[in-house]
């Protein structure tokens, strides 16, 4: 599709959507008086524009799973090929966004609605949205799938055993855990609820018993996405 010369094409746009935000402004409020303002500019003109569909790729599992491993590789490999990505991930989001929280339910059930709420804004924007949080609990994860239309939440299942994780150990963490020098950490006194009904689920192993890569994992996750039409617009 060629695009217009974007001049033309923005003076056209801003037109546009002047005439119809100054027809259309529908306001609900909440229950504090805060109204919703609606905007003109559609998904669907997004969608166009960056030639894919947004949506949310949400990584669950244990610490040391490689969850932050697949979500990166699927963000570089897709933004290679051109398409706009971002990955919300659990270690840096609780340097900022999140840094008053900590592991307790209470917390890890606030920091998934924050970044559900994130995620949700940044798949409106038209971005494929990778999240990789260990986000323990069903329930949590099961509202964000509730905030997005049906199909747009893929949850991606790191089935990786604890045994298999404690191994890896990449920040040292399991052991200080182990130890009782870390609490309530998750898979050792912490629970972790398995999903029950996962878009994808990915095993560290194939049949064989031979070992699977993140870029094998992160081309399983791209070739859904590419099947449920999330990279054409
Ligand atoms: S979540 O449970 O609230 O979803 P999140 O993904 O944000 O967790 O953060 C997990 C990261 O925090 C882990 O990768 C690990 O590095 C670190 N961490 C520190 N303490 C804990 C703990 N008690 N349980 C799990 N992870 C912890």
């Amino acid at each position: 599709m060629r695009a217009e010369p974007f001049t033309r094409a923005k003076s056209q746009s801003s037109a546009a959507s002047w005439r119809k935000s100054s027809a259309s402004i529908v306001c609900s409020s909440n229950s504090k008086g805060v109204q919703l303002q609606e905007t003109s500019v559609t998904k669907e003109d997004r969608q166009r524009l960056l030639h894919q569909e947004g949506c949310i790729v949400w990584l669950t599992g244990l610490s040391g799973a490689g969850k932050s491993t697949v979500a990166f590789t699927v963000d570089q490999i897709l933004t290679s090929r051109g398409k706009l990505t971002y990955v919300l991930d659990g270690d840096n989001i609780r340097r900022g966004l999140c840094k008053d929280l900590g592991f307790s339910a209470a917390d890890r059930q606030e920091n998934i609605r924050r970044i559900g709420e994130v995620a949700t804004l940044f798949a409106d924007a038209g971005l494929i949205t990778l999240v990789s949080f260990i986000s323990p609990y069903k329930r949590d994860r099961e509202i964000v799938r509730q905030m997005v239309p049906p199909g747009h939440f893929i949850e991606v299942f790191m089935n990786v055993p604890l045994e298999v994780c404690e191994l890896r150990d990449p920040k040292g963490l399991y052991k200080l855990a182990r130890a009782g020098v870390i609490k309530g950490f998750t898979g050792i006194d912490d629970p972790y609820e398995k999903p029950e009904r996962p878009e994808i689920s990915l095993q560290h192993v194939n049949e064989k018993g031979d070992p699977v890569s993140p870029d094998q994992m992160a081309w399983t996750v791209i070739r859904y996405l590419s099947d449920k039409g999330f990279l054409s617009g």
